[in-house]
């Protein structure tokens, strides 16, 4: 049997298994309750954040069997056949393929004909910014004075693409990127239902580096699955199929920094370079971890959170109860100075070699109390001291 991927199979089916979407969701539900059904919707936002499961669902909403209600029944030929994508009475197009004057202008043709077994007719368009100049006006025609029988919901990631003209004409929903507990939840529901078992930090730091993104999130714990091929999911699989450090590789790193440990520092960047790692995001890594460890040393362990694994917590407590706040504010630059340097183009490997160098050398660097000491005594003070 073929596979389907977990994003495909775990597509919601109503409302109320959209993640993250809850004002979406509701006001799409108020629309039908109050009988305020619109002839275009505009579904904005991210990459796999829900736009075309939710057009989906609003597409059931409407044409359910049962009538046109809130919640959909999912259980009528009508509700199902939309969810396999063979409705009759809902066209999905591809705008990014179907682009063209001539294709608007079929679609216009077709918006004309009534419904053939449901209420609404419905349009969903996918990357409706695709469309091309000729083919806005024509889709503006439609818009202007729309069949009755017809609802356009347009997707799109790029709304700042769309002409003026028909961004007026619809109801605008912007889908926003999910959050981190609400990823890591359904993460956590999949593999229940999926009978796979992933420690809760590798669900912690996937939902973390899905960037609010659900899609991206499941298609990662496919590849994640096929990685670990049977053992149990550690925080260790994730970090090497996506080319980040562990954490405990990490806080080791801050350490020796801190020691002013520079040979142990170069043997550690020289480990990196072997692996197939993504400098950017090791970099975003430090700073999250830093600023972590800075409200760790004022606000104490609790805030370390769900950030710091338990194994690792008393060790950063210790690592952020002995740096100053001086020192955390100068590395988090240093760490700043090295994500500039990357988007300059600079080479990956040697960026994160040199900010881990930098972070060593800011031992031997006075500090801004030292330097004010320096100033007002006006006597000079070795900088090691
Ligand atoms: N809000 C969500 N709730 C539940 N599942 C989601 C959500 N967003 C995305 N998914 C998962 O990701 C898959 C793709 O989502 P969908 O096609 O709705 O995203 P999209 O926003 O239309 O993305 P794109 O911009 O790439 O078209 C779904 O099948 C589902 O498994
Ligand atoms: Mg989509
Ligand atoms: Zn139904």
């Amino acid at each position: 049997m073929a596979y389907t991927v977990l994003a495909r199979r775990y597509r919601p089916e109503g409302f109320d298994s959209l993640v993250g979407q809850k004002s979406v969701a509701d006001t799409l539900r108020n629309a039908i309750r109050m009988q305020r059904i619109g002839h275009a919707y505009l579904f904005s936002g991210p990459r796999g954040v829900g736009k075309t499961s939710a057009a989906r669902i609003f597409a059931k909403a409407l044409n359910c069997e049962t009538g046109t209600r809130p919640d959909p029944c999912l259980a009528c030929e009508t509700c199902r056949a939309i969810a396999k994508g063979t409705a009759v009475d809902i066209i999905e197009i591809d705008a990014a393929s179907n682009n063209s004057v001539d294709d608007v202008r079929e679609l216009r043709e077709s918006a004309g004909y009534s419904p053939l077994r449901a209420p609404y007719k419905i349009f969903i368009i996918d990357e409706v910014h695709m469309v091309s100049r000729a083919g806005f006006n024509a889709l503006l025609k439609i818009l202007e004075e729309p069949p009755a029988h017809v609802v356009f919901i347009f997707a799109t990631t790029e709304p700042q693409k769309l002409p003026e003209t028909i961004l007026s004409r619809c109801q605008r929903f912007d889908f926003k990127p999910i959050g981190e507990e609400d990823i890591a939840r359904r993460l956590d529901q999949i593999l229940s239902e999926e009978a796979i078992s992933m420690d809760s930090e590798a669900v912690r730091l996937l939902a973390r580096y899905a960037g609010g993104g659900l899609r991206d999130a499941q298609s990662c714990l496919d590849q994640l699955i096929t990685y670990a091929a049977g053992s149990r999911i550690e925080a260790r699989h994730l970090a090497e199929l996506l080319g980040l450090l562990g954490e405990d590789e990490l806080v080791n790193a801050l350490e020796q920094a801190a020691r002013g440990d520079l040979a142990g520092v170069l043997a550690f960047a020289a480990g990196l370079r072997g692996r197939r790692l993504r400098a950017g995001d090791v970099l975003d890594q430090l700073q999250r971890l830093l600023l972590v460890l800075l409200r760790m040393k004022h606000l104490g362990p609790a805030a370390g959170g769900t950030d710091i694994p338990p194994a690792l917590k008393e060790r950063c407590q210790r690592y952020a109860d002995e740096q100053s706040s001086e020192g955390f504010l100068a590395a988090l630059e240093l760490v700043q100075q090295g994500r500039n340097s990357l988007q300059r183009g600079l080479d990956p490997a040697t960026t994160l070699e040199l900010a881990l160098l930098n972070l060593a050398h800011l031992k031997t660097l006075p500090t801004l109390s030292e330097l004010m000491g320096m100033m007002v005594g006006g006597k000079k003070k070795s900088s090691a001291s």
